[in-house]
């Protein structure tokens, strides 16, 4: 059973709403729009938590789980949505600190003794909305430098990123959702 559902920034609540009517849960929610970072200083008691695709925002991936698990209960359940590095175990790219090998990864979200339950890989997926969203961006800023030609090099240079952080995806992550169930014990 859903109890709390505590959801990111503006149009995230506004589709989590939506999908609550769609599965007809809205009655089991509520939706907050808050800043992680300050909301999970409090402790809370979940049943589950999922931090999906906001990759190092708490830090390591060790500091990652250290957090979450003080958002849930005692044998409560927690699904990071992320990935882990396929040839190295470190990667000099801003955004990518936290990231380890797969070994590393797994030995950090297991350090406080917690179950690791289930992984499913995302890397098809991952790969196909990738280069679903990349299209759309690139029609995207088609369209704005035929509307705003003074942003041509500014649009160039956004959409040079989006490339290049597709390749790094695609090339150096394997994206993976844990499962994981925090100790009955601490
Ligand atoms: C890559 S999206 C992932 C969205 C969704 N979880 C998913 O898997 O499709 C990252 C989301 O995290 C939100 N976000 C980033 N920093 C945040 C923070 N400090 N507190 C709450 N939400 C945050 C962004 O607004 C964005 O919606």
């Amino acid at each position: 059973m859903i109890t709390r559902t505590a959801t990111q920034f503006g149009i995230m609540s506004h589709v989590a709403r939506e999908k609550s009517n769609e599965y007809k849960v809205t009655s089991l929610c509520t939706f907050m729009n808050e800043d992680i970072l300050n909301y999970v200083t409090d402790i809370h008691d979940f049943n589950i938590v999922v931090l999906a695709s906001l990759g190092g925002i708490f830090g390591s991936n060790k500091q990652t789980i250290e957090k979450l698990r003080t958002q849930v209960c005692h044998g409560g359940y927690i699904i990071i949505d992320d990935g882990y590095l396929k040839k190295r175990d470190a990667l000099n790219r801003k955004g990518y600190a936290y990231c380890r090998n797969y070994e590393n990864t797994v030995k950090e979200f297991t350090f406080f003794n917690d179950s690791l339950i289930s992984e499913i890989s995302t890397a098809e997926f991952s790969k196909k909305i990738n280069t679903e969203y990349l299209e759309e961006i690139e029609k995207r800023c088609a369209e704005l430098i035929t509307q705003h030609p003074q942003m041509k090099n500014d649009l160039k240079n956004y959409l040079d990123l989006q490339r290049e952080e597709c390749e790094i995806l695609n090339n150096e992550i394997e994206g993976m959702i844990w499962l994981l169930q925090k100790t009955k014990a601490t």
